[in-house]
């Protein structure tokens, strides 16, 4: 039922923070996908009344909202904003949409939930935050995308429930709509259920407070209240409390629970519903044990019980699958019911699965590993290993949410890495997250339709503070909320800068960590232009027995004398990898006899993706090819450790040759060696 209400209150608070900044689109974030300007503006002294025509329950979060920003309503006043729930708006064809219609009197918001005129609320909100005053014409604005979602990982590291509810109010502002909870991990169960206590009296808890400290320890996990038992979790009142708080600000809070892998804490916790029976082995459910399905639907009971959102999420990412082959109950499975491979058992346990989601009127959405075995029905995919899964989800008639790490991934770098925390690796600037598209090009209206949204994901495993969860959230997922939201044409990375910039100062003023952006120190500097060398250009001839490895080809045999140097990020498609036996052994034959005062290359160590320092460079000449003579042998002791870091190995004086032969020997660590370009001068 509608009702019209009128709100009056005693006084008008302008609490206002503004930065005397213009309120112009350039404070709207996302952008709006339509604004007509006109002459004027409306200004809130003298107070304003507000009216609100719409069901109780959205008048209540919707004044709430208003007066979060400090716009509270005075009963008497000449000014009105009036926010109205209607059948239908023109221009606007998405119930999350709303129009702004702006005289010097009077704001009337017009949108067809209660959630279009949230939406609407907010972007009156960052206006007045801006300058006070919000300028006269019409804005009409809806989303491109229906899901705009933020994942938090809360297993790796526990954040507490007010944690969770502040970013649900920064989010909120931003017009995004789903939190994803990662609820379950190696690293600890984070939420109560009744049936299994064990899963927060014991898997909550692990004997180290940092993840990369119990992960690279003995990781063991620890009795609730044991004194050196780290970590916690949510009681069903504390998640009752936060999809409370979201359902508020009109978000969805998605719960993960992971199956078949990244499940060790259970499986020490309740061992018999692994292939082995034994605590601290596996990370796999065992497929076979019908008992693992009372478990899982159990627990996923009282989970759907917990979060009404319409999708649920069960993982279906990085299972090993090694238990499996020689486990008789999961062999015995496979018979019965016909499977060829262990990824068709992964499918039977996530369509099992599915069809009991599905039998309580809810949906699964699943990491694109679920395509492996056969998509179950009716399953959305998480695109997370580049967009392949996303493509070959809609291509099949299924939704797809997309969150490749290249782009989505916040737990990579936002900035140089010795400016920064340590973090999980790579190199994502904001202005990357910025430019993703999630619809690929290669797909039909058709397929793009199914593309449901976005999100970006703040993985926790170097995360161990909610300062440091801020400060990698925002303001990429500012990027973030603008792709999921403002259409594509609008969007321009130099205005959105501008945005975001605003963003950011207004984040910090609200008490969030976020990142400095106006202090971006921006890619390694060496990768921001062309080095012409002497040895650019020319042949590079690679020995047999030291391949560069297919993921990482930096281009071929042209990358290490290309002119073009690697960034900060590994994956850059700039870096070229080896991973052989035979390390790194190339010749370049500079085709004529040159004089040469110095020959280098860089190389890069991340130790969480395997990218080591060379063991021992050595650097030779040779005028024929056949006799070498060497210039320099430069050892280097490799230590494993958690920073991004860069070495030059090289030689300096003078010589004269045409041929240059670069070795470089791994260390006993093996893993990958990572070199960009070969210098010679
Ligand atoms: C994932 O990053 N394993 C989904």
């Amino acid at each position: 039922m509608i009702k019209k209400i009128i709100f009056a209150a005693a006084t008008l608070l302008l609490l206002s923070c503004g930065d005397n900044s213009r309120a112009t689109e350039e404070n709207v974030l996302p952008t709006p996908m339509h604004i007509e300007k006109a002459s004027g503006k409306f200004t809130f002294d003298g107070g304003i009344k507000i009216e609100i025509n719409a069901p109780v329950e959205d008048s209540i979060r919707l004044l709430q909202a208003l007066s979060d920003v400090g716009i509270t309503a005075n009963n008497n006043a000449g000014k009105s904003i009036t926010l109205l729930l209607c059948d239908s708006v023109a221009g606007i064809t998405s119930p999350e949409g709303y129009r702004i219609t702006t005289t010097p009197k009077h704001i009337t918001a017009e949108g067809t939930s209660g959630a279009g005129l949230f939406y609407a609320v907010q972007t009156i909100a960052q206006l007045y935050n801006a300058a006070n005053y919000i300028p006269c014409g019409t804005i009409t604005d809806q989303p491109r995308f229906e899901y705009r979602g933020l994942m938090l990982d809360v297993s790796r590291h526990f954040f507490g429930k007010d944690y969770v509810k502040k970013q649900i109010d920064a989010i909120a502002r931003y017009k995004m709509n789903r939190l994803h909870m990662h609820l379950t991990d190696a690293a600890g169960w984070r939420v109560e259920i009744k049936q299994y206590p064990r899963l927060t009296q014991f898997a909550a808890w692990r004997s180290q407070e940092l993840w990369k400290d119990w992960w690279y320890g003995d990781r063991l996990y620890r009795e609730e209240g044991a004194p050196d038992a780290h970590g916690g979790y949510y009681t069903q009142e504390d998640i009752r409390e936060i999809v409370q708080y979201a359902a508020d600000r009109y978000i969805t809070v998605i719960p993960e629970i992971e199956m078949p892998a990244h499940s060790e804490e259970v499986l020490t916790a309740y061992p018999q519903l692994s292939c082995t029976h034994e605590p601290y082995k596996q990370a796999d459910f065992c497929v076979g044990n019908e008992e693992v399905y009372t478990f899982l639907e159990n627990v996923l009971t009282e989970i759907m019980e917990l979060f009404p959102s319409k999708y649920i999420h069960i993982g279906g990412d990085e299972a090993a699958k090694a238990s499996w082959p020689t486990c008789p109950l999961c062999k015995s499975r496979m018979k019965e019911e016909g499977l060829a491979n262990v990824n068709e058992l992964q499918s039977y346990l996530i369509e099992r699965m599915e069809r009991f989601v599905n039998s309580k009127g809810r949906s699964i959405i699943g990491w694109d590993e679920i395509l492996e075995g056969g998509l179950a029905p009716n399953a959305t995919v998480m695109s997370w290993r580049g967009t392949d899964g996303g493509i070959k989800a809609v291509r099949a008639g299924h939704k797809a949410i997309m969150t490749p790490g290249e782009f989505c991934y916040l737990d990579s770098y936002q900035d140089a890495p010795h400016t920064q925390p340590v973090a999980f690796g790579g190199y994502l600037p904001i202005e990357k997250v910025y430019s993703y598209n999630p619809v690929p090009d290669s797909l039909t209206p058709d397929e793009a339709a199914l593309i449901y949204g976005i999100q970006g994901n703040v993985w926790a495993e170097y995360i161990p503070t909610e300062q440091l969860n801020e400060h990698m959230i925002y303001p990429r997922i500012l990027a973030i909320a603008e792709i999921g939201w403002s259409p594509q044409d609008k969007r321009n990375y130099e205005q959105f800068r501008t945005r975001a910039l605003n963003a950011v100062k207004q984040l910090r003023k609200n008490g969030y960590n976020a990142f400095d952006l106006s202090c971006e120190y921006g890619n390694r500097p060496l990768s921001l232009a062309p080095n012409n060398h002497l040895a650019k250009g020319k042949r590079v001839a690679y020995a047999t027995g030291s391949p560069y490895y297919p993921t990482y080809t930096a281009g071929g045999d042209s990358a290490l004398t290309d002119g073009i140097h690697g960034g900060w990020n590994n994956s850059d498609k700039r870096w070229q990898g080896f991973i052989g036996r035979g390390g790194i052994d190339v010749c370049i034959d500079l085709e004529e006899e040159k004089e040469i005062k110095s020959i280098a290359a860089d190389f890069m160590q991340l130790c969480e993706p395997g990218i080591y320092l060379p063991a021992e460079v050595e650097i030779s000449a040779s005028a024929d090819s056949s006799t070498f003579h060497t210039l320099a042998t430069i050892g280097h002791n490799v230590v494993r450790d958690d920073t991004l870091s860069f070495k030059s190995y090289g030689w300096e004086g003078e010589t004269k040759a045409r041929y240059i032969r670069y070795r470089a020997i791994r260390g006993k660590q093996g893993g990958f060696m990572f070199t960009d370009e070969i210098v010679v001068k």
